[in-house]
């Protein structure tokens, strides 16, 4: 183990939930704390890496020598995380980014004048995916939290987002994942996998970010 492993390398990590506005004084969001990709920024930092931090909404302080960049929605995300891409050979998509926003915001507080009601929901951009197609395409790696099916599931977004790696968990279990503090996770690749078994976030964090070094210098060589 190269407690340096990330020496000099320019990482780029989303992290956290993101917020999508209903009005002035609504959102949709989900149950992610950031826990795992702030523990992750703080390994990749402690391995040496130049670590930018894209985080949604959270409680957390930033780790030491980390850049963090605070966003709000997924297109605020979007937006951060293609201004880095000039300068990134390593990119990590961590946070939960809202699959769906409003298509409008409401510019007044919406009124409960009916029993029911409906918004509209349009797709967000894909922030994992497109930065593994861009022209200046980093090592790129994704997350797959599942209920169900975990390791096919996994397996399919690793080849259609075209990842080099997913980190794939069992979202169903509350002892792991979201807002845990501890997880457990199968790490995916074309041609292997391997499973790291129930342990801190942050120890985890240690683990995967060697892993995540190894096939990083393996896709440059
Ligand atoms: O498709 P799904 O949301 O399950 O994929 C999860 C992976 O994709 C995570 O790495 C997540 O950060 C990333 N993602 C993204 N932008 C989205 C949706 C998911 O970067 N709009």
């Amino acid at each position: 183990f190269n407690s340096r492993s990330l020496d000099g390398v320019h990482l780029t990590i989303t992290a956290g939930p993101t917020r999508e506005a209903i009005d002035p004084v609504r959102y949709i969001s989900n149950h992610s704390s950031g826990k795992m990709g702030y523990a992750l920024a703080a390994a990749a930092a402690d391995a040496g890496a130049i670590v930018t931090l894209i985080s949604g909404p959270t409680n957390l302080p930033c780790p030491e020598r980390v850049t963090r960049v605070d966003t709000i929605s997924a297109q605020d995300m979007f937006d951060a995380t293609m201004g880095t891409l000039d300068n990134c050979q390593l990119f990590i998509g961590c946070a939960a980014v809202a699959d769906y926003r409003p298509s409008s915001i409401a510019e007044q507080k919406i009124k409960k004048d009916n029993d029911s009601m409906h918004i509209e929901l349009v797709r967000n951009p894909d922030i994992v995916s497109t930065v593994a197609k861009h022209s200046k395409r980093p090592i790129t790696v994704g997350f797959a939290a599942e209920t169900q099916d975990l390791l096919h599931y996994a397996r399919g977004k690793l080849e259609r987002k075209n990842l080099d790696l997913i980190i794939a968990n069992d979202v169903s279990n509350t002892a792991i994942g979201f807002n845990a503090n501890d997880n457990a996770v199968t790490a995916i690749w074309k041609d292997g996998d391997c499973q790291i078994p129930q342990m801190g976030k942050s120890q985890l964090a240690a683990q995967l970010i060697s892993l995540i070094a190894e096939k990083f210098f393996a896709a440059k060589n």
